[in-house]
């Protein structure tokens, strides 16, 4: 049996930086779904496709990820996108399809399948709630908006990015919090036997060494 670990939260709490992290000290894998989730935004936007449209096109969409030296690479129709989903506009276009049902269920059975196959870290909004609801261990990982929105921003900075304003950020964060709160679908909760870990004014390795100890506790 595989060792599945959940990680939800709001955009920017750090889920990826220690899922990374935690992954490479445990020899799990980390899987971003947001990634899925991106790709999918790419696609609907290079094609210029709306919503039902999307749907139509759903079937159409090969996407796989693969595990280069414990680092995703996400494979859209055979161009690896990884970096070209990175930008605001495909955050939020991500967002924005993310509510559609069709698209989280084409979605669900690839998840599901890696889930089952590796030992993992898998981050997202509905992973302790939806795609493994037998994790062996949950996580709700949050921080304040606005130090969300401070780490981001030095992100994108460092990534060369020069027209992002903090303040830009802020909003688009507050506005994706309220999209991923308030769909229908599969909305970012808390999972009920999920453990808060608040990384306000924690720094990554602090917040990687809470996790390593939960893990550890485990078996316990
Ligand atoms: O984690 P992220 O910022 O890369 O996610 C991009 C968008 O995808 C985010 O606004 C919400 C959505 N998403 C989701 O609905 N479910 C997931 N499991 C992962 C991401």
């Amino acid at each position: 049996m595989s060792i599945n670990i959940a990680i939800d939260g709001p955009a920017g709490a750090g889920k990826s930086s220690i899922a990374k992290a935690a992954s490479a000290k445990l020899g799990y894998i980390y899987v971003d779904t947001g990634a899925l989730y991106r790709s999918i935004a790419l696609y609907a936007m290079n094609k210029n496709l709306d919503n039902e449209n999307l749907i139509g096109k759903l079937t159409d969409i090969e996407l796989k990820l693969e595990f280069i030296e414990g680092s995703q690479h996400v494979i859209l129709c055979g161009e690896d996108v990884s970096e070209k989903i990175r930008t605001p506009e495909v955050s939020m276009e991500a967002s924005r399809i993310s509510a559609i049902p069709e698209v989280r269920s084409f979605l669900l059975d690839l998840q599901k399948k890696i889930a089952r196959e590796n030992n993992i870290i898998m981050d997202g909004r509905d992973i302790g709630t939806v795609i493994l609801p037998n994790a062996d261990l949950k996580i709700f990982l949050t921080a304040s908006p606005e130090e969300r929105a401070q780490r981001r921003y030095k992100e994108l900075k460092q990534a060369g990015n020069d027209t992002v304003t903090y303040e830009g950020i802020l909003e688009d964060i507050k506005q994706r919090d309220y999209n991923d709160m308030h769909r229908e679908t599969a909305p970012l909760k808390k999972a009920d036997d999920a453990v808060i870990l608040d990384t306000t004014g924690m720094t990554v390795e602090e917040s990687v060494n809470s996790l390593l100890d939960m893990v550890k506790n485990l078996g316990e």
